[in-house]
């Protein structure tokens, strides 16, 4: 079976196609709208909803090609309906509403957070094995930072998440503050891999210490907007140790927390999957987790389509009514 699955739940318009039957990711494709956001500094909803509606088509065309098929050879269709932008999630819903009408198919809605979750399954696409169940999966990106236990692709279990703002928007939050353009997480990133010594991640940020399987971060925001504040004009040598030590606190928090829940829940299995999962920083202090490929850590259709083609395996597949729509929150 056929599977094409959209996700337009953020910035980013993606569509995958997957045959379920033989097991087999056939294309992807993914047209990120970060450029439009940067003199804003951040994503302004409205400007998502619209760069969806001009990429989608685009995006569709593409994954098509790769996979060397048309719409006609798709059997079924499937959209992120919840959580996200909800101006955003309602262009990709009435787009694949509009293709499976057309094509006079059935589509479902997946949920976009648990397929962050279960990305790591992705690569049983290709055909290597997934770590094995169960598993802590740790989910952050600009939107989430939440815990989940997964026992199986069909079992997820939340355990917990951040209290305020998400790891990705507290790497966002402290870039904007030293100058630096959205998204600045990878630059953050790439800037201290290739410039900073271990003494520059000193600078005594706080630690959040909250309740069992929660995070905070928007302590640490203000803590980097009150020191940048006393020290007018940074400096780019103060600015670095800035940025080296708000990674340092931000990885330290989901390390520790990770190892926490990981010994209480009894699992020493930690996936890590969202944006901010690309981190070098974090990647090195968790060097038995798992982490899937960058490209399936950001926000990709991949997952979404993976999704479904479980549901299908399992014959849990059900159809969604026209009456579908989307939600904005992680409860549907
Ligand atoms: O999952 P994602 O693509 O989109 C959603 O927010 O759903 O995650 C984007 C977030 C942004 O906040 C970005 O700054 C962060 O992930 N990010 C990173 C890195 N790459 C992306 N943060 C830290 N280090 C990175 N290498
Ligand atoms: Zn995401």
């Amino acid at each position: 079976m056929n599977i094409l699955s959209v996700d337009t739940s953020c910035d980013d318009s993606s569509v995958a196609i997957v045959d379920s039957s033989a097991w087999k990711l056939l294309g992807e494709s993914t047209i990120s709208h970060t450029s439009p956001m940067q003199r804003f500094g951040g994503i302004v909803p409205e400007i998502a909803s619209r760069e969806h509606l001009k990429a989608l088509p685009m995006a569709v065309n593409q994954a098509l090609t790769q996979a060397q098929l048309t719409l006609r050879d798709i059997d079924w269709f499937s959209v992120t309906n919840r959580p996200g932008l909800i101006g955003a999630l309602l262009v990709g819903v009435s787009y694949v509403k509009a293709m499976a009408f057309a094509a006079g198919k059935p589509f479902s809605v997946e949920n976009h957070i648990e397929g962050h979750a279960v990305s790591p399954l992705l690569s049983s696409f290709s055909g290597v094995n997934p770590p094995p169940f169960p598993w802590l999966s740790l989910v952050v990106s600009g939107g989430h930072t939440e815990l989940f236990r997964v026992n199986s692709s069909e079992e997820i279990v939340w355990l917990g998440g951040t209290l305020d703002d998400a790891a990705g928007e507290a790497f966002d939050k402290v870039g904007k503050l030293l100058g630096l353009p959205y998204p600045a997480g990878p630059l953050i990133d790439k800037w201290v891999r290739e410039s900073a010594t271990p003494e520059d991640r000193r600078l005594p940020f706080p630690r959040a210490r909250v309740e069992e399987n929660a995070f905070s971060f928007s302590g640490l925001k203000t803590a980097v907007a009150l020191y940048c504040r006393k020290q007018t004009p940074l400096s780019e040598s103060e600015k670095l140790k800035i940025a080296a030590s708000a990674q340092e606190a931000i990885v330290e928090m989901l390390v520790e927390k990770c190892r926490a829940v990981g010994k209480a829940q009894g699992i020493s299995q930690i996936v890590v999957a969202g944006g901010v999962a690309c981190n070098s920083r974090l990647r090195a202090l968790i060097p038995e987790g798992y982490f899937p490929h960058p490209r399936h850590c950001t926000d990709n259709a991949s997952m979404i389509a993976l999704l479904t083609a479980l549901k299908a395996k399992s014959g849990n597949l059900t159809a969604a009514p026209w009456t579908a729509t989307a939600h904005s929150s992680l409860e549907s």
